[in-house]
C-alpha cells in the first residue's frame, strides 16, 4: 500500500470558495480533478479531507501533498 502522497502539482491552486459549501481536498495527489477528490484514492491509504467553508475566499489548497496544514499550501511545496 502507498504511504507517500502522488505530487500532484509543486505550487497551490486558488480556488474561491463558497460559504457553507463542502469541500473534499485530494489527499492522495491521484485525483484527476485536482484539488479536489474523485474517489481515485481506492486502494491507497488515504482519504480525502473535507471542509466546510466558513466564509466566500480565495484559499490555497496544496497541491503537493505535503503541506503541514491540510488542505491548505503551507510553503512546504518548496521542500518536495
Ligand atoms: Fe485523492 Fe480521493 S482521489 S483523496
Ligand atoms: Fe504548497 Fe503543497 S502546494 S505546500
Amino acid at each position: 500500500m502507498t504511504t507517500e502522497p502522488h505530487i500532484a502539482g509543486r505550487a497551490p491552486v486558488a480556488v474561491d470558495v463558497e460559504a457553507g459549501k463542502t469541500y473534499a481536498w485530494c489527499a492522495c495527489g491521484n485525483s484527476k480533478k485536482q484539488p479536489f477528490c474523485d474517489g481515485s484514492h481506492g486502494g491507497t491509504a488515504f482519504s480525502p479531507v473535507v471542509r466546510k467553508a466558513e466564509k466566500s475566499e480565495t484559499v490555497y489548497f496544496c497541491m503537493c501533498k505535503h503541506s503541514g496544514n491540510k488542505p491548505f499550501c503551507d510553503g512546504s511545496h518548496e521542500k518536495v
